[in-house]
């Protein structure tokens, strides 16, 4: 048999491999985002931008552990004028450039998106998760705030857009944000972003582990897998399958990558496994989810989207 398809289409763009960074992961700087381009990922997703450059919260601010890690970045990046410029070069890399948008305050999102746009990303997709920003809640969890800022972005731009939801934990409230996004529609999801406001304790040292915030911080790896495919496979559901999906969460394997494509991702961010592992992560994740697919006779990863069997 040949070697199955790993390749997929969201809102219309293809991409190369149907696995990519998660927005955060190792791409902040130029080099940093070169690096994803000359590297297996299947695109170049850039770290959530803000209106100025910004230093992000004091260090330790990242922290891995057995089974995920914690994190409290504080949006550290570049600033969305200096990645509009890098757009055009990051496009030489011949495939698709996802431009993550966050804010501050509303106003800061359409000031970027606008921006943004005129700069060619193949896609945008407007955070509306940062759990770490001291005093700044995660607008994702107010759902009438997140219905104002979707319409304002999408009123200016004219590239593909798509949301980065933040966990749900209760299908109320999968429930009232896929009513928002059937009043106000986009062209995907990302789901999820960490699991917020956690707290890892090192009992050694009797002491959290990272230093924003008292120690609180965004959950993410292997830890938050079953979270993430529980929204990934509540959303395709209440949508019929019919906005694509890109999974994140706990992808660390193929066999990973592969139950995120059954409960209906199209697609999977991977963050922690690269920050780990570095940008071999994807050639590696890539190899073992051919031989997944390979063994159980599927030709494609598209082919897998949604097949999740109920007892
Ligand atoms: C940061 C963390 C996030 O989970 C996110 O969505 C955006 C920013 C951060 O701390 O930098």
């Amino acid at each position: 048999m040949t070697d199955p398809d790993l390749s997929c289409t969201i809102a219309g763009v293809r991409f190369p491999l149907c696995i990519m960074n998660a927005s955060g992961a190792l791409c902040v700087t130029r080099e940093e985002l070169e690096a994803l381009g000359r590297s297996g990922a299947g695109a170049i997703v850039t770290k959530s931008m803000t209106v100025e450059f910004r230093k992000g919260n004091p260090e330790p601010r990242y922290y891995p552990f057995s089974g995920g890690s914690i994190n409290s970045m504080g949006l550290p990046n570049l600033g969305y004028q200096t990645y509009a410029e890098l757009i055009p070069a990051l496009k030489a890399f011949k495939k698709p450039v996802i431009a993550s948008i966050a804010g501050l305050c509303e106003e800061d999102f359409p000031e970027i998106a606008r921006a943004i746009s005129k700069a060619g990303p193949d896609l945008i997709e407007v955070n509306l998760s940062c759990p770490n920003i001291p005093g700044k809640p995660q607008i994702g969890y107010d759902f009438d705030a997140s219905e104002r800022l979707i319409r304002k972005v999408r009123a200016v731009v004219d590239r593909p857009m798509g949301v980065k939801l933040p966990p749900y934990f209760d299908p109320a409230h999968h429930a009232a944000m896929a009513d928002v996004l059937k009043r106000a529609p986009v062209d995907f999801l990302s789901l999820i972003n960490s699991v917020g406001n956690a707290l890892v304790i090192d009992p050694e040292k009797e002491s959290v582990v990272i230093k924003p915030k008292g120690g609180f911080g965004g959950l993410g790896g292997s830890v938050i897998k079953a979270v993430a495919l529980a929204n990934v496979r509540a959303f395709w559901k209440a949508f019929d399958g019919r906005i694509p999906i890109i999974g994140v969460g706990g992808v660390t394997s193929g066999t990973d990558v592969f139950e995120h494509l059954l409960a209906g991702a199209s697609a999977v961010q991977v963050g922690t496994a690269l920050v780990e592992e570095g940008t071999g992560v994807f050639d590696r994740l890539a190899a073992e989810l051919r031989a997944v697919l390979a063994k159980k006779s599927y030709p494609s990863s598209s082919a897998v989207v949604g097949r999740l069997k109920e007892l």
